[in-house]
């Protein structure tokens, strides 16, 4: 008998995550419970395995679930996984390789994540204030601390848009107390942190609450145009070097970065008396302080799925299983193939702020080795796209060169009212 596993979301990250099961050596069948049909993962698993529904209904989930009886599931996106997802599923006997909702507080509170590294004395937060009144004077004296350059973040997930960064985003004290307030009313509390300066790096680890197994360090491009500028977006694309680094680290900020994670973990269990199972991803800067935690997500980035998972030599199936079993440690390091990755999201013109949708794109070949799709639809055999990222395309090569030209390669077999960042495969 196949095993069953049940993949809920259907982004280009859980395209990724798929593809990386579908490697699987194992007999395996991969079921997809998807708010749409993503046209990459029915091209692997089948449009009779994709069961579309709302996946932030959560007696919906445990619905498909109870009908399908998967081995495990792996839950992709932050938001069913920040509501409760796993929870649901445990109740009805179900193992998921992503955390539970007290260990997704990881992601979902950035005030817990920060008490939590204080109370255990986890090294790595930058100077921050939790404050929880709207009346709280000790706001303006942490700006005043530091002349200003701070970093307010709401306590609770916004969109993309919980983090407001003193010079980009506000200029005075008042806008910055405007916002804190607005944070409090709503989520009962503000984050006031210290300004980092420094280069950003994601470290994703895959973790059983006893042992973190890193994949390779990567640099994700946010901004939405070339050099960093324009809004916010949820990643352009990202990048990683044939070591499974970035040019700026060595192996000691690795290491760092690495020993954050693991305490993380253990203190997670410690508070919440459970052990945090699946996906442990680092957002940290190299300051001139040494490495700091900006915050941790509780799941795969997107697109820095995009960039791990392809070149994972290990059975995926294998690792969720014995993450589930709190064995990973049975899996040893993770192998990867050692190559530089570059990975660059085509997006509809306009994209974010006024994006054309529903207008379809053309294919030169029909080749798609590693394209992901996200906001992509197929409607009459054709592609059409949704208005948000399209396309995530992933270029490998022997160093950082070969890999920008196999994406720039990739790209050109796509035609349509799409764009996206040049640069990124050409720094960091
Ligand atoms: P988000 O991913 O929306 O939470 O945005 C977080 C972004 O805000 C990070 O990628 C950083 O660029 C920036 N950021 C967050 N915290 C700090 C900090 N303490 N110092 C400097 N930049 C920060
Ligand atoms: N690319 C950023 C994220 O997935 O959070």
């Amino acid at each position: 008998m196949p095993k069953k596993i049940l993949v809920i979301g259907n982004g280009g990250r859980e395209h990724a995550i798929v593809e990386a099961l579908a490697r699987s050596p194992q007999s395996i069948d991969i079921y997809n419970f998807a708010s749409a049909v993503n046209p990459g993962i029915k091209n692997i698993i089948g449009e009779s395995n994709i069961i579309v529904g709302d996946y932030m209904d959560l007696s919906k989930i445990q619905e498909v679930a109870q009908a399908l009886k998967p081995d495990f599931a792996i839950v992709g996106p932050d938001d069913p996984i920040g509501i409760g997802a796993v929870d649901v599923l445990k109740a009805i006997g179900i193992k998921s390789f992503a955390p539970n909702k007290a260990n997704a507080q990881l992601e979902s509170s950035k005030a817990f994540t920060r008490n939590l590294l204080a109370k255990h004395h986890i090294d790595g937060s930058p100077d921050f204030l939790v404050s929880t009144d709207t009346e709280d004077s000790k706001r303006k004296a942490f700006y005043d601390k530091f002349d200003g350059q701070i970093v307010v973040k709401a306590d609770g997930l916004l969109g993309g848009k919980g983090v407001l960064v003193a010079e980009e985003h506000f200029q005075t004290f008042e806008e910055a107390e405007d916002f804190a307030i607005q944070s409090i009313k709503k989520f009962g509390r503000v984050v006031l942190e210290e300004k980092l300066i420094g280069k950003e790096f994601s470290l994703i680890s895959l973790v059983d609450g006893k042992t973190v197994l890193d994949t390779p360090a990567i640099q994700d491009h946010k901004r939405a145009f070339e050099g960093d500028e324009g809004p916010n977006t949820g990643g352009m694309g990202c990048i990683s070097d044939e070591r499974g680094s970035l040019p700026f680290l060595d192996k000691e900020d690795l290491k760092v970065a690495h020993n954050i994670t693991v305490e993380v973990m253990h203190a997670l269990e410690k508070e919440n008396g459970s052990p945090f199972i699946g996906v442990m991803y680092g957002g940290f800067m190299k300051t001139k302080n040494g490495i700091k935690l900006i915050e941790y997500n509780a799941r795969f980035g997107d697109p820095e799925a995009l960039n791990i998972l392809p070149i994972l030599k290990t059975d995926f199936v294998d690792i969720c299983e014995k993450a589930i079993d709190e064995n990973l440690a049975s899996i040893g390091p993770l192998e990867f193939e050692p190559v530089a990755t570059v990975v660059r999201y085509l997006c509809p013109n306009g994209y974010p702020n006024s994006p054309v949708k529903n207008v379809p794109i053309k294919l030169r070949e029909s080749t798609l080795e590693n394209c992901y799709f996200a906001s992509v639809a197929e409607e009459n055999g054709k592609l059409i796209l949704k208005g948000s990222r399209a396309i995530g395309i992933l270029g490998k090569g022997a160093h950082m060169a070969e890999a920008l030209a196999d994406c720039e390669s990739k790209i050109s077999n796509f035609e349509g009212p799409l764009f996206y960042r040049k640069d990124i495969g050409t720094i960091t």
